[in-house]
Order: C-alpha cells, then structure tokens, then sequence
C-alpha cells in the first residue's frame, strides 16, 4: 500500500511542476532544422540524449520532453528552466530555442452574416472534378457524424496520403471515412501551459472529436459534402457545401477551448507534411504584434510546409486596426474576411406601430407585445444608472425587469453581447435590445429573443420611450434577406496591413466571405448558439473567409497538379476583383469607406477566374531566401528558419525584385526600377498588354509594355519604373498594374510609400 502512495505522489508532483512551473519552467520549443536520422525512433532517441545533457539524466529528459518534432524537420519541446534553455541553444546540433505561445482561433466570438451557397461564383465550377487533393486543417477537430463528411461518391484514399486515424475518447477509427481520411489529436502543450483540460469546467474529448465546433465549421467550409435543405433554425435555409466538396480532409487537432499552442500546432505541421497534404489551412494565429520569422513557430513550420509543395492558407485575424495582421510571412496566403449579400434582420415592432430594423440571429418567437425598460431605468439598489445600462451581471434589479424586453447598451466594443442576454434572463426579463454601433456586423444568438440596433434606430426608440406613458415592443424572429447591395465589403473586424516585418510585402493578400457563414457544428457546442444544440451554425471571422480560400487552392490543385505553392498563391491574387456588386470599389465596414490594399490585399477571391490566371508569378524558397537576405536578415537568423546554413548572395538581389504577385515599397526614395518575371499558362500564341492605374503623385512605366507568348510555361521579365514627384510621408498611395489578352486580366496592386521625391 505504501508503494503505491508514494508513486501516486510522484506522479502528482510531476503533474504540479509542469502545470504549475513550480521549478520554474516554461515550455520551449527546441528546433533543429532537416535531419538525415534513418527513423522517428532515431530522432526521438537523440533527442533525449540531448535534453539529458542538461538535464542531467535520461530519466529526467523523457519525464520533461513533450514532443518530438521528428519527421518533416528535427525539435522536441519540452518544459526547461531558463537556464536549461539557454544550454541547449548553445549546442551545435541546436537552431534555435523559443517559448511556446498561445494562438487564438480566429472567429470573432460572434460576428455574423451569410453563407456559402449564397456565392453564385461557387455554384459554377465544376462539381465532378477529380479530386485527390487533401487539405490538412489544423483546428478544433472535427464532428465526424455530421453529415456534410459523409463520402459518398468518393473513390478510395489516395495512395500518396501516410496518415493516420487516431482513436481517442468518443472516436473510433469507423469514424474516418473517404472524406475524413486522417484525424489525429495534439494536446501535450496546452495542458502542460494551461493544466489538464480537466480545470477547463468545460465538455471535452480526448480524441480528434470537436467540442467546440470551430474546427468543424472550418473543415465542411474547404470540403463538405453537398447537403440540402439546411438552416439554422430557418435562417440562411439553402444547400451546405465546401468550396471543394470532393476534396479530401486530414484532421489535425491543435486547438482546445479556442487555443492552440505553438508546441501543437508544429506537431501538428510536423505530421501533415509527411502524411502528404495539400494544402494546410490554419484558422488562427499569434496575438498581435506577430514575432519575427525567425521565432515563430508557425512561420517555420509554414516555411517547410512551402519547400515541400504545400500551400498554406492561413487567417489574417480579426484585429480590425491597422498593422495587426497576423501570418504574414511572403511564404503564407493570408487571408481578410468580408460580407457576402445578405443579411439577418431581427425587427423590433413597437406599440406605435413603427418597424425598427435589427440584426441578430434570432429564432425565437414573442407571442405578443411586452412592456420595455432601459437599463438605466432598472438598475438594482446601490447600482448606479450608467452601470445598469451596461446590463452587467447583478445590476439589473429583477422586480423592474421581469416580464420585459430591456434595452441595453454597450460598454466597449468587445463587450461580451451574449453575456448581457443572460443577464437578462436572470432578472426574468424576456427580452433585449442592444444599442450597437457595429450592429450590422454583429450577427448574434441569444438565450432569449434579442437583436442589435444602430444608432438611429436608437434614437427612433428612445424617443417613443420617452413620449409613452407605457411603452411596449415585439421583437421578431429574424427573417434571411438576399442580394443585399453593396457586398462584399471588408469586415469591420478583419486585421489590416502594412506588414509589420516586412513592409514591402502588402499583407492580407485577399478577401473572401467571413461573415455569418453557415457550416456543419458540433451539437455539444452550445455557447455561442444560444445554449441551442444544433448541428449547422452561422458564425463570423477571418478564420471563416480562410477556409474558403483554403477551398479554392485545393480546386486550382486539382486543376494544375503540379503547380507550386506560389503559383497558386499567385492565381488567388492576380484574379481577384476589388469591385462590389454595384460595380464601386469595395468598401469597408461599417461605413464603406473605401477599401485599400492593406484591408484587402490583392482583392476579393474569384475561384473560377482563378483556375485559368493567364500568367503566374512564381518563386521558390531561394527566392524567399534573397528576399530575405536582402531586406538583412542574418546568417543566424535564416539558420533559425531553414535549420541549414544559408550564404546570402553578396551583394543580395533587390528585396523589390522578390517575385511576388502584388508590389509593395514601403520607402521610396526618388527613381525606382524593379523587375518580375512572369509564366504564361494558355495555349497558342498570345499578347499581354499592361495597364498602369498610377498612384497618386507617381509616374509608372512598364517596358516592354507587350509581352508576346508563343507557348504555355514561357517566361518573361519586365521592368516598372517608379518616378515619384510627390511625397506622401508615411502614408501609402495605391494603384494597379494589369496585364490583359482581352481574356484574362492579371492584376497586382501597388502600394508605395514615398519618402523623397
Ligand atoms: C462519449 O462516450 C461516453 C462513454 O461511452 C458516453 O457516455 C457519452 O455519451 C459519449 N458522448 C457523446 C457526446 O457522444
Ligand atoms: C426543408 O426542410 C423544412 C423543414 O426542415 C421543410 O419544411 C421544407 O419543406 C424543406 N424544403 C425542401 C425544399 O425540401
Ligand atoms: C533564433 O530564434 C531564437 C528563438 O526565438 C531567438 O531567441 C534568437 O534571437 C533567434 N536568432 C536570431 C539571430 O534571430
Ligand atoms: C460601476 O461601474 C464602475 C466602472 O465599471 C465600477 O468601477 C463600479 O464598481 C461599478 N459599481 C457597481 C456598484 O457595480
Ligand atoms: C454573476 O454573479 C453571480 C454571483 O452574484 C455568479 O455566481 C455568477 O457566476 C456570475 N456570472 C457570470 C457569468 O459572471
Ligand atoms: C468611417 O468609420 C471610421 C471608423 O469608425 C471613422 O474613422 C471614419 O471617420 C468614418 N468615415 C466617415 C466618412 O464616416
Ligand atoms: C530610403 O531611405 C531610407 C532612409 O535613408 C532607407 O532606410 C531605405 O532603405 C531607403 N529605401 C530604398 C528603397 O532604398
Ligand atoms: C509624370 O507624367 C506626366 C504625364 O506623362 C508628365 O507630364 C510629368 O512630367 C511626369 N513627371 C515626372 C516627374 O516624370
């Protein structure tokens, strides 16, 4: 019996010191770039002799090792001391050593409005592509009985994939299937950073099942199956599909409770390179300001994802201001999100007969009239009046507030808008109706009938209060409203550029649809419906329009199988549209003010432009290299990313000349030359003619202005010169650079800062 005590001690005090840090260690991610070690039992193995030698013992090493980073490149992580950290950087086997961070997934807890099928541009590609292509999403996991991952049609798993379906709590290998061909599970860093999912008070499943829904939404988005007839409750009723509804889905899940730590996430990378993915798509990514390439655990794993011909979409972020757009590496498709036609109206009636217009997501009916209350006006005892406005957790005083719609308002932007709803609830009230400048934007689900109002329906409202003695109201469910005008328009949440490491490359690249998107849910996730289980779900984000774009690339995939990374990136950008549905330039939320290259990037995806670019702008990753090298990264800092010794070319090739699909110079002095090299894709002879919409305060010139193609895969170079006769002092002026055959039209934005003329 006394064994058995002291082992369980032992094992409760390894738990406390890893959870706890007890002996003060953080988790780091020790990164040891390509490896030539014969198996994953070699690696491991080294990797263990390594980590002892700070240590102090094998023993040692294997209980603080979490995880062995041993097929696409060589690293572990591991919970170390400071010092032990620094040890192990000194070692020569040793790239680099980093802390483990978080990562948020990036849906906006609740921003909603539209869906998928909505997009006419979808419903005309081709539905009976063959599809091998496989997309590897890292994310929440996945609800595998929803029947948007049935498989039926599908032909058997492609040879080329080496993953695995791993079980675990409520998930068995039955649970994969010809569209969900691998599921595995990572969790070794978020419970050694946060403590055992067990303190999360939350459902749960140790496997690659979802809990929270965001990972499933996100996997039906790039390829779920056709579904007909679904709705939440009703709303946006049509046809459920992914983008690439015959591709393939390997399920990586990284993510818990809306967190995904950088240790997971590489692990994650680690595997779908080697399983043999397509296409990674990652819905979430580092709280602003983004580290530098060199310590960022998913720009190095992105970046050998790159070298071995995997695209890697990934979210921008729903950080709304400016220079907080987050996976911006030139080696990454980063992603914007924006409306798409249609919208959630939830309108309140009131005792005068008067309609105001609503936004909510509201399926609850209200049998009749109910008296209204400002929360202000109901503010429990002691509670100051601004206080209960807000509608915050015991500050309504419930004899006021029972059997009443509420009024409430915000206190900031982020306010938690379902909290309030609750809240409500609690004092007995029946009803809300918050006062919200982003209304539009907000698409939310309520435990009780409830809806967002702007401002001067704020003031339609309070003024009828004021006038009646006994003011009542009915809010009603909310009716889906189509071909709303102008769509898209850029989120008002949606991350925006510069860069901020390197401003030359504009970053987001492109918008797609990220605004109330309806997609498959898991049942068990009931926070944000509403405490409603349901198994399709309407929900807003970056980490919505991603997938979309993740979709896209699988279709263009499928079309060019041997196209790289970058030439697929480069038919995204170049085809896409920055006009809206009433021919205007985009717009951005929320009150349309125009939409430039750091909200937008290269524009608004166009998937069936996108199959037949025209041209490509290729690169490699010596080409990263260069660009690198030239905007003065280090020998030591490249080592961190490519794990070898990289000599810079001396003197290195301008950064300008890096062959990107969009044009950036975030410092012009006088003059500028820059050149691209462009590759014709299209059969027989041809002439590209280039357009220049110049920027304001700068002469463009492009030489030769013709380009002559004879065959498919030829390559021309051209030369722009900039010669700008205004200064523009830290604010970017913007254009665009056309290459058109009267069929396609190759675009890339300018966007140049003029420091002197
Ligand atoms: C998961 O499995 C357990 C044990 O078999 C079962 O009790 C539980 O209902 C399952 N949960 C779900 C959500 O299916
Ligand atoms: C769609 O489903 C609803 C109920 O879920 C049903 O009332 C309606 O008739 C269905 N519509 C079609 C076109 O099948
Ligand atoms: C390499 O990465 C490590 C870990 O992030 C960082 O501390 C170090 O400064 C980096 N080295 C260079 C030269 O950037
Ligand atoms: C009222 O709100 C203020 C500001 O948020 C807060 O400091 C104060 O504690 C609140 N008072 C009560 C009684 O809730
Ligand atoms: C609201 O306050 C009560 C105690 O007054 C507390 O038990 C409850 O957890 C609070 N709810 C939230 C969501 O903060
Ligand atoms: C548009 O909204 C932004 C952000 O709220 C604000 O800064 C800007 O002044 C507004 N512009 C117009 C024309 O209303
Ligand atoms: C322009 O000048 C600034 C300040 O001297 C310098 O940092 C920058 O690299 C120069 N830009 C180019 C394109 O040469
Ligand atoms: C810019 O172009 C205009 C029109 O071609 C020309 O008149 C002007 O001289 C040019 N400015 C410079 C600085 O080259």
């Amino acid at each position: 019996m006394k064994r058995v005590a002291q082992v369980i001690t032992l094992l409760f005090f390894i738990n406390f010191a890893l959870v706890h840090g007890a002996t003060n260690t953080k988790h780091y991610i020790v990164y040891m770039g390509k490896h030539s070690l014969p198996n994953s039992e070699f690696v491991t193995t080294a990797n263990c002799y390594l980590l002892a030698s700070v240590t102090g013992s094998l023993h040692g090493a294997q209980k603080v090792a979490l995880h062995h980073y041993t097929k696409s490149f060589r690293g572990f992580s591991a919970m170390l001391t400071p010092q032990q950290a620094q040890q192990l950087a000194e070692k020569d086997a040793v790239v680099s050593v980093f802390e483990s961070r978080m990562n948020p997934v990036h849906t906006t807890r609740s921003w909603d409005f539209l869906d998928i099928d909505s997009i006419n541009q979808y419903n005309q590609l081709p539905m009976n592509l063959k599809s091998d292509v496989v997309i590897g999403v890292i994310d929440s996991g996945v609800w595998p009985e929803s029947e948007s991952f049935n498989d039926n049609g599908l032909g058997p798993v492609p040879e080329k994939f080496k993953g695995e379906c791993v079980p675990g709590d409520n998930f068995t290998l039955t649970n994969c299937n010809r569209k969900i061909i691998g599921a595995r599970f990572y969790l070794k860093a978020f419970e050694a950073e946060n403590g055992p999912l067990e303190s999360s008070n939350s459902i749960f499943f140790r496997s690659p099942r979802d809990s929270d829904g965001h990972g499933t939404h996100t996997a039906s988005t790039i390829a779920g199956h056709m579904i007909g007839n679904v709705s939440l409750f009703g709303m946006a009723r049509g046809i459920a599909r992914g983008g690439a509804p015959n591709a393939r889905l390997a399920i990586y899940k990284a993510c818990w409770f809306n967190l995904c730590s950088d240790a997971d996430i590489l692990s994650a990378m680690d595997d779908a390179i080697n399983d043999g993915v397509d296409i990674l798509s990652l819905s979430l990514g580092p709280v602003p300001p983004e580290p530098s390439y060199f310590e960022n655990a998913i720009s190095v794993g992105a970046f050998h994802a790159f070298q071995e011909g995997i695209l890697i979409s990934a979210s921008a972020g729903n950080s709304a201001f400016p220079k907080t757009a987050t996976n911006v590496a030139p080696w990454i498709l980063t992603v914007a999100a924006s409306s798409v036609d249609r919208q959630f109206n939830t309108n309140i009636y009131l005792g005068n007969s008067k309609i105001l217009k609503g936004f909510s997501l509201n399926p609850l009916q209200m049998g009749t009239f109910y008296g209204l209350i400002a929360g202000s006006a109901a503010a429990a005892p002691g509670v100051p009046a601004a206080n209960a406005s807000i509608c915050k957790n015991n500050t309504l005083d419930p004899t006021l507030v029972k059997g009443k719609i509420v009024v409430c308002t915000l206190e900031e932007v982020t306010d938690d808008r379902r909290q309030k709803a609750i809240f409500v609830r609690q004092g007995g009230g029946v009803g809300m109706i918050l006062i919200d400048p982003f209304a539009k934007d907000v698409g939310f689900q309520f435990v009780i009938p409830g809806t967002l109002i702007g401002q001067e329906q704020a003031h339609e409202l309070q003024a009828y209060m004021t006038m009646e003695k006994n003011p009542v109201a009915r809010i009603y469910p909310t009716q889906t409203v189509l071909k709303t005008k102008p769509a898209p328009q850029v989120a008002v949440f949606s991350s925006r550029g510069p860069n901020i490491i390197t401003p030359d490359i504009i970053k987001p690249d492109v918008t797609g649809p990220g605004l109330n998107i309806l997609a498959a849910w898991s049942p068990v996730a009931t926070e944000v419906t509403g405490e409603r289980s349901v198994s399709y779900n309407i929900i807003s984000g970056t980490s919505m329009s991603c997938p979309h774009v993740s979709a896209v690339a699988a279709i263009i995939k499928s079309y060019r199988p041997s196209w790289s990374p970058a030439a697929i990136m480069s038919a995204i950008m170049t085809t896409a549209t920055v006009l809206d549905n009433n021919n205007q330039l985009i717009g951005r939320d929320p009150n349309g003010t125009e939409a430039t290259p750091f909200d937008y990037g290269s524009g608004h995806i166009n998937p069936l432009a996108a199959i037949n670019p025209g041209l490509i702008y290729d690169f490699d990753s010596h080409d990263i290299i260069n660009f690198l090298c030239s905007t003065g990264a280090s020998p030591a800092q490249l080592k961190n990313l490519t794990g070898e010794i990289i000599h810079c070319q001396n003197p290195p090739t301008s950064s300008h000349n890096f062959n990107y699909p969009s044009i950036g110079v975030s410092n012009m002095n006088g003059s500028l030359s820059i050149y691209r090299i462009v590759t014709y894709f299209g059969e027989g002879p041809t002439v590209y003619v280039a357009q220049i919409n110049h920027p304001t305060g700068v002469n463009v010139s492009v030489t030769p202005a013709k380009l002559k193609f004879t065959t498919t895969g030829e390559k021309m170079s051209f030369r722009i010169d900039f010669i700008p006769f205004e200064k523009t002092d830290g604010s970017f002026v913007f254009g665009d650079l056309t290459w058109s055959n009267g069929i396609h039209r190759v675009r890339s934005p300018l966007a140049l800062n003029v420091l002197s003329q």
